[in-house]
């Protein structure tokens, strides 16, 4: 039998091959990691079978490293994984890409990047060397850094100017900047008290997230995010929420949504929406449909903003109607043609759904679909339905699942969410009145649901 590690290394050699071959056959050279990433991507790069060779090759790299390294060391480096979060956090904080945007070329030497930013020069190269050792910028020559394929993601948003931090609108439109920012800050305190949370003892406490203890807050997030002083993070959140368009391919809502099979007019509603960025996708595409894009009151502000910007003539008709709605509450828009939700319940627990959920059911007509966008969760191990080559993980490792069980923890720290099976999806309908109807697996999967027929 092959070993592990000459089977790794040829899973790795097979779809590089691949992959480079359909480049070749393109005309083109795979974009390497020098290039700031400014070239907008072909349609034939989301094909599924290029991504599942993408997913095998990070599976099985990240296996060999694990195989090959010393174990003292991946353990000190998973505990020390912190820097991380802190230094991509530091470089968003101080608009390290936008500073290094214009110097791409060249590279800019250390002292003008201090001087520019005010950080200490001997602290910023610290930090610099940590990140360009783990491929986020680069050092062209010593102490002379530019942006990379990766770091180049975090230009964006209003220019860097000392302290704007806290202003409304600074991540409008930088959706990487905002995730990062977020996840390095909200994300990162919460973080920090996962473990004294999950070991509490104290079971009459009602502290409901370690997001609550660190905040001191009885809020959930969103509820928080809604006090005027967290105006500029809802708004950074928002932000963030508009990056899903460029991440999921559009016709994982078109599909999912199954909008060839809709007649015109038919009304289709983003519940809990954000700025509506699924929706323009789908609108773009399917302009004869009326939508409404439902969420709370800062997000919907966002959204006006998004949408006169993008398409600012589907306000003007009736065709995308901007709605602050809460989904605890009682669904205005009776009988639409569509509920979806796309990456909502995961922030939510069991009796959340449920009551979301059984709002959307109550204004149901008996054809109105039910289509949630989630990820779904499953084992590392491998399983008899699994077909992954020898020796991967059956969720392909980090190849797989490392964002959606990082969200997953994300989830457990900042919300009283969780990422689920299918089981539990079939659960939730049946306990609220919705029989689900099919699954679209994929890096976002699409479930969907008809009412139950009483
Ligand atoms: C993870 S985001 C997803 C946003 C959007 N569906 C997307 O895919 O880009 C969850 C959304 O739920 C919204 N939300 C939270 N609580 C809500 C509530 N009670 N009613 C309506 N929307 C809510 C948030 O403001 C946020 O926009």
């Amino acid at each position: 039998m092959t070993s592990a590690l000459l089977a790794l290394a040829q899973i790795i050699s097979d779809n590089v091959r691949d992959i480079d071959n359909v480049y070749t056959q393109h005309g083109l050279s795979y974009p390497t990691l020098n290039e700031p990433n400014s070239r907008s991507e072909f349609p034939w790069e989301n094909d599924s079978s290029l991504l599942e060779k993408k997913k095998l090759i990070i599976a099985a790299a990240a296996q060999l490293i694990a195989t090959v390294h010393s174990p003292v060391d991946i353990l000190k480096q998973a505990a020390a994984s912190a820097y991380m979060t802190a230094a991509v956090g530091f470089a968003a904080d101080i608009g390290l890409a936008n500073v290094l945007k214009d110097v791409d070329r060249e590279g800019m030497h250390i002292n003008s990047i201090a001087a520019i930013t005010n950080i200490d020069v001997d602290n910023l190269r610290r930090v610099l060397r940590y990140l360009t050792t783990r491929h986020i910028f680069r050092e062209l020559s010593e102490d002379v850094f530019v942006n990379n394929n990766v770091s180049s993601l975090l230009v964006g948003g209003a220019a860097h100017n000392g302290n704007d931090k806290d202003s409304l609108t600074r991540y409008d439109d930088a959706p990487v900047l905002a995730h990062v920012s977020l996840y390095a800050d909200e994300g990162f305190h919460s973080a920090v008290a996962l473990s004294p949370f999950l070991r509490k003892r104290d079971i009459s406490t009602t502290v409901a997230t370690p997001f609550n203890m660190v905040y001191k807050t009885d809020l959930s997030l969103f509820e928080w995010f809604n006090q005027p002083e967290n105006a500029w993070r809802a708004r950074r959140f928002a932000a963030a929420m508009t990056g899903n368009a460029k991440r999921f391919p559009d016709h994982i809502i078109s599909d999912g949504i199954g909008m060839q099979s809709l007649a015109p007019g038919d009304v289709i509603v983003d519940v809990g929406g954000g700025v509506g960025s699924a929706t323009l996708q789908l609108y773009k595409s399917f302009p004869h449909q009326r939508y409404i894009v439902q969420d709370l009151e800062e997000p919907i502000r966002a959204a006006r903003k998004y949408w006169n910007k993008h398409a600012p003539e589907a306000l003007v008709g009736d065709s995308v109607k901007l709605q602050v709605q809460s989904f605890f509450d009682p669904q205005p828009a009776i009988g639409a043609k569509v509920y979806f939700l796309r990456i909502v319940t995961h922030d939510w627990n069991d009796t959340e759904v449920r009551s979301i959920l059984a709002n959307l059911r109550a204004v149901a007509d008996k054809e109105t679909k039910l289509v949630l966008f989630e990820t779904i969760t499953r084992c590392s191990c491998v399983t008899s339905q699994d077909q992954v080559p020898y020796p991967l993980l059956g969720n392909l490792g980090v190849g797989g699942a490392g964002v959606d069980t990082a969200v997953n923890l994300h989830m457990l720290s900042l919300l009283t969410g969780r990422e689920r099976t299918e089981s539990d999806f079939r659960n939730l309908g049946l306990q609220t009145g919705w029989i689900l109807q099919k699954i679209n697996p994929g890096i976002l999967a699409s479930i969907s649901y008809l009412p139950a027929q009483v």
